[in-house]
């Protein structure tokens, strides 16, 4: 009764995905376990390019089950958009299901996240200003809206008055606010509620949502451990990464939720010793989306040829993501925060062309001790120095190579050295976008489990 959890390795955009849609042929369900639309994947199956924030990356198998998990938080107005899409492209979504638990996203969310970020200034987070954050602290306040409650109109009307009466401070200063930019201050008085926060019409919206999410509204925990307890392979799919986790991230400069494994029992509902892998997944270099400490940002040609190679654009905001060498030393807390049992190291192909390769192993601080870990404290990673081992670099594109012993000796030495590093094996590598371009080191997963 194998449960793998896949886990993102450094600060998210790793390439999740696509290892999800590829271990998925081995599974029966696939569910993801945290965040929401601010994530994005992208699956690329020749021609065709699936780009997904909510949907669990397994959806293209039509025939198993895609799961939006009880610790996701859950836009219904995206999600529809995305399964009207995957509709028009002929993707069969009969088998999502959703926890009638997960959190429902709400206008206020959005309008509270986006206020916040603009209040916060040059401190700023960075966020996707998708609501997140807000959502997840009404779901820690008791003040949540979940997706059982878009089944019930009075429960409904009766649950948005009594998050929205708490938020009518907020929300009024961020009215003001509003005029403010617009300067007309002065006309206080007869100023319109924002529709999208009206009372009336959000119970509507949210009604007329739930009545066509709920076929697809489940007992979720339920199903992943009926499978569990069949003997199938349920697959746990994160979002966003370890440095990026609420707990153990470069706080707060994170998201609201735990992406790490063992956030997958919380978000899933099942226990411990359903997980027995791990997978890890981490690019041959590193990026990050938004503010926060980046110890191997590179702000120069190398920088920027990596951002030009790797098509380094935000799928979900379409944010230029900064670019940086391999970081072993967050990589290897990464690999100890997840227990991790395998990695996959995505974007080889990137690397191409770059002599030397650099990869931080460890970080020297402004008053010059040698930080072997990944340092707690924040204000040391703040301005820690990274300290490089210096590897000889592949000419040759890689893009087509299919097999280990195909790779050039110097990028199978790269993978060596991470993997000795990390202390954690490297099970598969990605050598182009496409769900085909990877390279098995040893057995390729679905054989073993054949
Ligand atoms: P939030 O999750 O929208 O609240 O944003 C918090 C931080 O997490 C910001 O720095 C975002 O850029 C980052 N973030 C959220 N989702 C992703 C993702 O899927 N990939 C990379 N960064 C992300």
């Amino acid at each position: 009764m194998p449960g793998i959890v896949i886990a993102g390795a450094q600060w998210g955009d790793e390439g999740k995905g696509k290892v999800t849609d590829l271990l998925a042929e081995r599974a029966s369900v696939i569910v993801r376990y945290q965040g929401g639309n601010n994530a994005g994947h992208t699956i690329v199956r020749g021609n065709d390019e699936f780009k997904f924030n909510l949907i669990p990356s397994g959806i293209l198998h039509s025939e198993k089950k895609s799961v939006i998990g009880n610790g996701v938080v859950l836009d219904p107005r995206m999600l529809l958009g995305e399964i009207d899409g995957l509709r028009r492209r002929g993707v069969d979504v009969a088998n999502l299901r959703i926890s009638a638990n997960a959190h429902l996203i709400m206008p206020y969310h959005v309008l509270l996240d986006t206020a916040g970020e603009a209040k916060l200034g040059k401190l700023s987070i960075g966020t996707t200003r998708r609501g997140i954050g807000p959502c997840y602290a009404d779901k820690a306040s008791r003040l949540g809206i979940r997706v059982q409650d878009l089944l019930d109109e009075k429960i409904l009307r009766k649950k948005i008055k009594a998050a929205v009466e708490v938020k009518q401070q907020a929300l009024r200063e961020l009215s003001v606010q509003r005029r403010k930019l617009r300067k007309d201050a002065d006309r206080t008085q007869d100023e319109p509620p924002d529709p999208r926060i009206d009372l009336h019409a959000m119970t509507e919206e949210y009604v007329s949502y739930g009545h066509r999410l709920e076929p697809y509204i489940a007992d979720t925990a339920r199903l992943c451990w009926d499978a569990l307890d069949a003997g199938e392979t349920v697959i746990f799919e994160g979002a966003q990464a370890t440095m990026l986790d609420l707990d153990h991230g470069t706080y707060p400069f994170v998201t609201s939720s735990n992406p790490i494994a063992g956030a997958a029992c919380v978000g899933a509902g099942v226990g411990p010793t359903d997980i027995t892998e791990v997978w890890g997944i981490a690019k041959a270099y590193t990026t990050r989306v938004g503010a926060g400490p980046f110890p191997t940002e590179l702000d120069d040609d190398i920088g920027r040829r990596l951002q030009d190679r790797g098509h380094e654009f935000g799928t979900t905001t379409g944010r230029q993501r900064r670019c940086g060498w391999m970081d072993l030393v967050a990589l290897r807390y990464a690999a100890r925060l997840n227990a991790m049992s395998s990695l996959v190291i995505t974007k080889l192909d990137v690397l191409s062309g770059i002599d030397p390769i650099k990869a931080a192993v460890r970080y020297r601080s402004s008053e010059g001790a040698v930080f072997n870990e990944f340092p707690y404290h924040q204000s040391i990673v703040h301005s820690a120095t990274p300290e490089y081992e210096e590897l000889p670099g592949f000419e040759m594109g890689i893009e087509d190579v299919r097999s280990e012993s195909d790779l050039p000796s110097e990028a199978r030495d790269y993978l060596r050295f991470i993997e000795d590093f990390v202390g954690v094996p490297v099970r598969l590598v990605g050598v182009g976008p496409d769900r085909d371009q990877v390279v098995w080191i040893g057995e390729p997963a679905a054989a073993q489990a054949a």
